[in-house]
C-alpha cells in the first residue's frame, strides 16, 4: 500500500486512546443483554466465567488488532494488504468491513428508538404511562400492523425518520475527523455517561426491596454454569470488545506508539464490565422493587424501564437520564463502526473524509430502512424473508453467528501462524521500550493454541455441528 505522504491523523494521547475504545465497547450491550446475562446465569460465577473467556479470547483478540493496526497504521483492508500484499488474508480486512456495515444496517435503527425514547422521556411523555400505552408506544416504534401501509404514511416514515436523525448525528461526529470528532465526542460522552449511571444508581439503589435485585445481580451460583451458558459468555465477550468488525485495527492504526497495549485491554475490559454492572445495579433493583420481572433485550430497554421508571419519585426526570446515557452509548458504538468503512474509503479511493462519510451514511441510511421497516412479521417489508430471517435477523445473525466468530478465528490465526513472532513483540512491547516478556509469551501462547480452539467451539456450535 502506498503512502500518500500526507500525516494521518490520528488519537492524541492515552486517555484519548482508552475513552475511544471504551466508547466502541460500551453500548447496547451493556444495558439489555449483559446485566441479564449475569442474574440469570449464576451471577458472580457468570462473571467470573466470562472474565476467563475475556482473558483467554477477548483480549488477545483485542490485542491481535490493535497489533494489526498501529504497525501498520492503515484502515482494516488496507493493514492486511501492508503486512501480505497480495495475498488472501485482505479479505479478512473485507469481511471484517462488510460485518460492520451490517451492525450498522440494524444498530443505526435500534438507536433511532432510543434517540427517540430520549425525546420522549425529556418532553416528559412517560409521567405516569401504563403498560397499555408503553406497549402500544413500542408497537409504534417497531411499526406493528403497517404490512399494507404506504411508505409515506406517518406509522412508516416515523422510525425513519429516527434512524436517520442518528445516521446524521454519527456522520458530523465523523465527518469533523479522528481527533476534532471521535476523540473529542468520547472524551465527553464517556464521563457523562458514568455520572447519569451512577445517579440513576443510587436513586434505584435507595428504593424499598432493592436488596432483591442485588441479588438477582451478584448471587454466586457455580451449579447454573453449563456449557452453553459458557459459550454466550464466550460471544459476549466478543461482542463486548467490538471484535472482527475491523474497529479495533482501525482504532488502532491511530494510536500513539507510547500506549501499552496489554494495560489498555484490561483497562477496557475492567470498566466496559464496571459500566455493564452499574446498569445493572440501576436497572434490577427498580424492576424487582416494582414487583416485575426481570428480562433481557428490547422488551426491558423500551417496555419495563419506561413503566418502571415511570412509577417511581423523580422517575421522569431518572427516565431522561437513563435514556440519555443510553443513546450516548449507542452513538459512541456508532462512531467507531462508521469509521470502518470511512477510513477505506478515503484512504483507499483517496475521497476526502466528509464526501465518504457522507456516502457512508446515505447507503447505510437506504439500507437500513429495510431493517427499520421487517423488525415485526407484520410491520411493512414483515413478510419478506432471507433465509428464514426478516431483513434486521438476516443482517443480524449473519454479522454476530457466522461473520464475528469467523472473523476473529483468522485474525488469530494471522497472528499467532502467519506474523513473525518478533514483529509481534516489537510492536506490543513499543519497540522494545516496555519490559513485558511474560506477557508477550502468554499472548503468543494464547493466541496460538487457546483463543483459536475457543472460537472453533463457537463456530460450530452456531452453525449446529455440536450442541451442548
Ligand atoms: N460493544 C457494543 C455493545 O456492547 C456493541 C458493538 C458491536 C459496538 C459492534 C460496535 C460494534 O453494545
Amino acid at each position: 500500500m502506498e503512502n500518500t505522504g500526507k500525516p494521518r491523523e490520528g488519537f492524541s494521547s492515552g486517555l484519548a486512546v482508552f475513552f475511544a475504545s471504551l466508547g466502541s465497547a460500551v453500548g447496547l450491550g451493556n444495558i439489555w443483554k449483559f446485566p441479564y446475562l449475569t442474574g440469570s446465569n449464576g451471577g458472580g460465577a457468570f462473571l467470573f466465567v466470562y472474565f476467563i473467556c475475556i482473558l483467554f479470547v477477548g483480549i488477545p483478540v483485542l490485542l491481535c488488532e490493535w497489533y494489526i493496526g498501529r504497525r501498520t497504521r492503515h484502515n482494516a483492508i488496507g493493514a492486511f494488504e501492508s503486512l501480505k500484499p497480495g495475498s488472501l488474508w485482505k479479505g479478512v480486512g473485507v469481511m471484517g468491513v462488510l460485518s460492520a456495515y451490517l451492525v450498522m444496517f440494524f444498530y443505526t435503527c435500534v438507536a433511532g428508538w432510543v434517540y427517540f425514547y430520549c425525546f420522549k422521556a425529556l418532553t416528559g411523555a412517560f409521567a405516569s404511562i401504563s403498560a397499555e400505552s408503553v406497549e402500544g408506544l413500542f408497537g409504534e416504534v417497531i411499526g406493528v400492523g403497517t404490512a399494507g401501509q404506504s411508505f409515506f404514511s406517518k406509522a412508516v416514515l416515523s422510525p425513519i425518520f429516527w434512524q436517520f436523525i442518528v445516521l446524521c448525528v454519527v456522520g458530523f461526529g465523523i465527518s469533523m475527523g479522528v481527533r476534532g470528532g471521535i476523540e473529542r465526542i468520547t472524551k465527553t460522552l464517556m464521563p457523562l455517561l458514568f455520572v447519569l449511571i451512577v445517579i440513576c444508581d443510587i436513586r434505584a439503589l435507595t428504593l424499598p426491596g432493592a436488596g432483591e435485585g442485588i441479588r438477582f445481580l451478584f448471587h454466586i451460583d457455580f451449579s447454573r454454569i453449563t456449557p452453553s451458558v459458557a459459550l454466550s459468555a464466550l460471544g459476549l465477550a466478543f461482542f463486548k470488545l467490538s471484535l472482527a468488525m475491523g474497529i479495533m485495527i482501525t482504532y488502532g492504526s491511530y494510536f500513539t506508539e507510547d500506549v501499552h497495549l496489554f494495560k489498555t485491554a484490561g483497562k477496557i475490559a475492567f470498566s466496559d464490565t464496571l459500566v455493564s454492572m452499574l446498569a445493572g445495579l440501576a436497572i434490577f433493583p427498580t424492576v424487582f422493587s416494582f414487583g416485575m420481572e426481570p428480562s433481557a433485550g428490547p422488551g426491558l430497554l423500551f417496555m419495563t424501564i419506561p413503566l418502571v421508571f415511570s412509577k417511581m419519585p423523580f422517575g421522569t426526570v431518572l427516565l431522561a437520564a437513563f435514556f440519555l446515557l443510553t443513546s450516548f452509548a449507542a452513538t459512541t458504538a456508532l462512531l467507531s463502526l462508521m469509521e470502518v468503512p470511512v477510513a477505506f474509503w478515503s484512504e483507499e479511493f483517496k475521497m476526502s473524509r466528509k464526501k465518504a462519510t457522507f456516502m457512508n451514511c446515505l447507503f447505510i441510511g437506504l439500507v437500513g430502512i429495510t431493517a427499520t421497516l421487517s423488525v415485526d412479521s407484520s410491520s411493512l417489508l414483515g413478510g419478506i424473508k432471507l433465509f428464514g430471517d426478516g431483513f434486521f435477523d438476516f443482517y443480524d445473525h449473519l454479522s454476530s453467528n457466522i461473520i464475528m466468530p469467523l472473523g476473529g478465528l483468522l485474525i488469530a490465526i494471522f497472528v499467532g501462524y502467519f506474523s513473525k513472532k518478533e514483529d509481534v513483540a516489537y510492536e506490543l512491547s513499543n519497540h522494545g521500550t516496555l519490559e513485558n516478556g511474560f506477557y508477550v509469551r502468554f499472548f503468543s501462547f494464547v493466541i496460538r493454541y487457546v483463543s483459536p480452539a475457543l472460537l472453533v467451539i463457537i463456530l460450530l456450535n452456531t452453525i449446529g455441528i455440536i450442541s451442548f
